[in-house]
């Protein structure tokens, strides 16, 4: 049985104790949780011990796995106070925000030999792991161009209101945008150039990005991110990429593929669990989550080699939205 201490009992992680709990059949239980208000410590306990916060929770817990569900700027203290108590771990994205916390997590990660993985969830979502195999079969051909967007309204839910302090949470560009960068690193690699513009608020805060990435001399991947629409307006994650063969869509949570000569058609994309969380926040679906939970378990387990979602990678996503906030002139501009 793997004995996991979640860390952070706010909106993910009531995602991610639904997750759990669909998955004991696997060997897999929340034994301890942890959260600085007791009540949301409470609410997600089901039964295992409760810890006043993250820290008394790792060094007290008899827990193998920690599970960091923390606002960002929390992440790396308590990911590498984990790996030095012989955990694994599982931790949030985006995996930190500040450079000199960049080398931290890899140094410690090296030295305990823990296994990590980053919730780069949308890397486990049905459709863009549908579309990462598209594009490695090269079945259509090569991408010509792309474009990716992930638009929501004003995220409320965060404890202290850590989501709209940029030097915790990176903002919109990293915070949400995050999800878009590493899925386009993650099929297209690492862009030769790349532009971007920034819609700001009156404080100089980033509320919505729009990026090109530059492949080669004429590929281009365009990405946009925005969390600043109105209260009804709804969350919108969708894609285009054309290809030499056909042009693809997620829209609405469909995929359709449109041959160049013509035929479209809805492609079986099987989801291997179906379940909401109504927690509020800006996502339900719990399919992404449980698929990125499920391949974490099985690779403590040994079934899988947990290449999907490193913090190397995680690290180096974070560092291509760093970059796309540069081009747009720095984090707060006033
Ligand atoms: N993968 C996704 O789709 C997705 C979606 C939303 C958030 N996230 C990420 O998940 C992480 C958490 O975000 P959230 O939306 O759940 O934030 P949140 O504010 O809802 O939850 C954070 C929780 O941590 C608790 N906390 C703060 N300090 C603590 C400490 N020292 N010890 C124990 N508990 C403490 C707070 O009380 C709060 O309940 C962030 O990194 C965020 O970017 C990912």
């Amino acid at each position: 049985m793997i004995k996991v201490g979640l860390i952070g009992c706010g909106f993910m992680g009531g995602m991610h104790a639904a997750c759990y709990a669909a998955l004991e059949e696997l060997g897999v239980k929340v034994v301890a949780v942890a959260d600085v208000r007791p009540e949301f410590a409470q609410k997600l306990a089901n039964g295992a011990e409760i810890y006043a916060t993250g820290m008394e929770l790792i060094e007290k817990a008899d827990v193998d796995t920690v599970d960091i569900c923390l606002p960002t700027h929390l992440h790396t203290a308590h990911a590498v106070a984990a790996m030095k108590a012989g955990k694994n771990v599982f931790v949030e994205k985006p995996v930190c925000f500040n450079d000199d916390e960049m080398d931290l997590l890899l140094k410690t990660e090296k030295e305990t030999g823990a296994k990590v993985q980053v919730g780069q969830v949308v890397r486990l979502f049905n459709e863009y792991a549908w579309l990462k195999k598209v594009v490695d079969s090269g079945e259509y051909g090569k991408v010509v161009h792309g474009e990716f967007r992930r638009l929501s309204n004003l995220p409320t839910w965060a404890w202290e209101n850590w989501l709209h302090q940029p030097e915790k949470s990176g903002g919109v560009a990293v915070d949400m945008h995050v999800h878009d960068v590493d899925y386009v690193r993650y099929i297209m690699g690492e862009p030769d150039t790349v532009k971007a513009h920034a819609y700001r608020d009156a404080d100089g805060v980033i509320q919505q990005i729009n990026a090109t990435y530059g492949y080669g001399k004429d590929v281009c991947i365009a990405l946009e991110a925005g969390w600043n629409y109105p209260a009804d307006f709804p969350f919108t994650a969708d894609w285009r990429v054309m290809f030499e063969k056909a042009t693809v869509v997620l829209s609405g949570g469909v995929v359709t593929v449109y041959p160049v000569e013509g035929g479209s058609f809805n492609p079986e994309i099987a989801a291997e669990f179906e379940g909401t969380n109504d927690i509020g926040g800006n996502v339900s679906s719990l399919g992404g989550y449980y698929n990125e939970l499920k391949y974490f378990v099985e690779g403590l387990q040994g079934k899988n080699d947990m290449s999907i979602a490193p913090i190397s990678d995680a690290i180096e996503s974070v560092k291509l939205a760093k970059r796309e906030i540069e081009a747009a002139g720095g984090l707060i501009v006033k």
